[in-house]
């Protein structure tokens, strides 16, 4: 009996939504037990909750990773995704088998009306990632079946994506003056630590220090130290601290 994964939490707005397929590593004949798939997607609002900073949002909700089971199965429960601008609908997917490339990828929804206008649907190598929908009083249930050899094209859009790496981010705007954002990508879920040092090498300001899901993250500084107090114009240094990276960029910080 397959697992069920339920990645939308049970108040979560939007008709249910029940996915399931089966991994191949070609033309649907060797199955990919063990795969690790994970699955994410905006809610009925069209935000992504990992993201950004949707209101009231749980930031692992609507987001899932699992495992394929015998026969390369997998299944999950989920909420219609939403649309937001530029974009049809759609789920995003990182499918990764035992031993080969990662895919990453993403599931349409056959009959959606944005699918002509999308950047990613309307290529001619998405049709295979459209899947038709039946409706019945639980929701909405469709099967997408991976082919790893067929979709080894993988298009995504990298904004989006759970980054592969941790980076800080050049500052923005920089040189800056009264204030400039520090963005960073998690590619861990964990304590990541934003400090500001000064071009002696103290530090001078600690801007957050707290754990974050996976994804893309921002704060600023407005060029103050701890005790709130204006620091004078000159070279700083911004960094990333996650405990198993570090990462340092320059700051100038003008009159
Ligand atoms: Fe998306």
């Amino acid at each position: 009996m397959l697992r069920c994964n339920v990645i939308a939490s049970p108040d979560e707005p939007g008709p249910r939504l029940f996915i399931q397929g089966r991994v191949f590593a070609n033309d649907c004949v060797a199955p990919l037990p063990g795969t690790i798939i994970d699955v994410w997607q905006s809610s009925q609002a069209g935000c992504y909750s990992v993201l950004e900073n949707c209101p009231d949002e749980d930031p692992f909700n609507l987001r899932g990773q699992f495992l394929a089971e015998a026969g390369g199965a997998y299944s999950f429960e989920s909420v219609m995704p939403g649309y937001y601008p530029g974009r049809c609908l759609h789920i995003h997917y990182r499918i990764a088998p035992t031993s080969g490339p990662v895919l990453v990828t993403q599931l349409y929804f056959a009959g959606d009306p944005r699918i002509p206008s999308d950047p990613f649907a309307s290529q001619p190598g998405a049709a295979n990632r459209i899947i038709p929908l039946v409706q019945d009083a639980s929701g909405f249930h469709g099967t997408f079946d991976i082919n790893l050899s067929a979709m080894s094209t993988s298009t995504d859009d990298p904004a989006e994506a759970v980054p592969t790496a941790t980076i800080l981010h050049p500052a923005f705007p920089n040189p800056f003056a009264g204030e400039t954002t520090l963005r960073w990508s998690q590619a861990l879920p964990g304590r990541a630590e934003v400090t500001v040092f000064s071009a002696d090498g103290r530090r001078v300001r600690i801007l957050v220090a707290e754990d974050f899901p996976a994804g893309y993250h921002t704060t600023r500084w407005d060029g103050r130290d701890d005790l709130g107090r204006a620091l004078g114009s000159g070279i700083y240094f911004g960094r990333l601290n996650t405990g198993t990276a570090r990462r340092t960029q320059k700051l100038l910080k003008a009159e």
